[in-house]
């Protein structure tokens, strides 16, 4: 089983601050760990963030991300299992720099739902396009 969840919320840390690279060093590191792919993505003081992984997985890292002070005001834009993942990695991109790829935030929010049976494509294939 495969889970997504997208987000978006209001940053309370400045865009490129000590507090983002702490966040974004750290996130890295466990989302390698624990096999989370996806994006975060800043643009002035909006965040959006793609979250991909086991149920299990997500679930847990959801309800750290929602406890954290560093931002607020989350808005759920998707939730629950997803047929295929959209990214390869978890990385964080800037809206005012370049690196983020909009189109993947979007085909993320447009990926299939599995039907009840159908078995999710294996971890790591990718299946964009
Ligand atoms: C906007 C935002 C996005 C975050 N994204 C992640 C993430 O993808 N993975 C992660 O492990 N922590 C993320 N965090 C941090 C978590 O809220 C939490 O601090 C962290 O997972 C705790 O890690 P630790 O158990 O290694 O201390 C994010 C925090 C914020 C504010």
């Amino acid at each position: 089983m495969l889970s997504i969840w997208i987000y978006t919320s209001r940053a309370l840390i400045a865009s490129r601050s000590a507090d983002e690279g702490a966040l974004y060093l750290r996130a890295r590191a466990n989302n390698r760990r624990d096999g989370v792919t996806g994006h975060l993505h800043r643009a002035r003081d909006r965040y959006a963030q793609v979250i991909e992984g086991d149920p299990e997985t997500v679930d847990a890292l959801r309800a750290r991300i929602a406890r954290d002070w560093r931002h607020d005001g989350i808005f759920t834009l998707r939730e629950g299992p997803v047929l295929v993942r959209t990214f390869e990695t978890w990385d964080m991109g800037y809206g005012d720099g370049g690196r983020t790829p909009p189109r993947l935030l979007a085909a993320a929010l447009a990926r299939p739902t599995p039907w009840p049976g159908v078995p999710t494509v294996p971890r790591g294939r990718r299946a964009l396009n």
